[in-house]
């Protein structure tokens, strides 16, 4: 479990996430760490399915399912925030994977029910967690966003860095329960699922920028994160 860091005075930021595979909870715990050294409180908060989802999915048949569902934007029902969700925040980073060119079920049931309550006037950063295909879910999300009163600040996007097609080939696999770095050949292509050190070091450094530009009172828009395997 995630530990508030409370700095009385400070501005302060709320961590609201979902993570499947604990890729993107990776990520939001470097971007935490960047955030220590400056004076902000930051609180944290996941997003909890009802029914508990287990990675890795298991099998072939059940991944490409899930897919489907996603690809059709199933929302996946979600137990009830903490209050403290809905305090004042100068920042919301809200966080999370894209399913199936969309945001995660999960992600898409917090707004049908709190999205007004949450969103409506605060400023708002999403952190996108994917293997490559983040474009729609940033145009749907930045929708869903702006309809519920949102200030949307910037975005930052995480991809893994693995070419294709064995990126695709790698997550697959890894969803349904195989374990593809270690396959005879697809390991000759194929290391790691996820992020690498690299990236958890460039959001450790967005971590710092964020906090450093709330510390200053400047515009969160301003800031570079353009990643470096996005970069040309
Ligand atoms: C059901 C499902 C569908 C996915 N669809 C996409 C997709 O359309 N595009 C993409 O780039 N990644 C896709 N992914 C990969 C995840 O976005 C990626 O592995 C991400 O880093 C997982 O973050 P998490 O561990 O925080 O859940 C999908 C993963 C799952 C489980």
């Amino acid at each position: 479990m995630e530990a508030d860091t409370v700095q009385e005075g400070g501005k302060r930021i709320l961590l609201l996430y979902f993570s499947f595979s604990s890729q993107t909870k990776n990520l939001l715990h470097a971007m935490a760490e960047g955030m220590q050294r400056y004076l902000v409180t930051v609180r944290w908060e996941r997003i909890e399915p009802v029914e508990p989802l287990h990675f890795p999915i298991g099998s072939v048949s059940q991944t490409v399912r899930m897919m489907l569902l996603t690809f059709l934007r199933r929302r996946i029902p979600i137990r009830e925030l903490s209050d403290k969700c809905f305090q004042d925040y100068d920042l919301i980073i809200l966080a999370g994977p894209t399913w199936s060119y969309n945001p995660s079920g999960p992600i898409l049931s917090l707004f049908d029910r709190d999205g007004v309550r949450l969103f409506k006037g605060k400023k708002v950063l999403p952190l996108i967690s994917c293997r490559g295909y983040w474009r729609m879910h940033w145009w749907g999300l930045k929708t869903l966003l702006r309809r519920c009163g949102a200030r949307v600040a910037n975005l930052i996007v995480f991809t893994h860095p693995n070419p294709e097609p064995w990126r695709t080939i790698g997550v697959f696999l890894k969803l349904a329960g195989r374990v593809p770095e270690r396959h005879s050949w697809i390991s000759r292509y194929y290391h790691k699922y996820g992020h690498t050190r690299d990236q958890l070091a460039e959001a450790r450094r967005f971590g710092e920028m964020i906090a450093l530009a709330l510390e200053q009172g400047e515009d969160i828009g301003k800031l570079d994160f353009r990643t470096r395997e996005a970069m040309p």
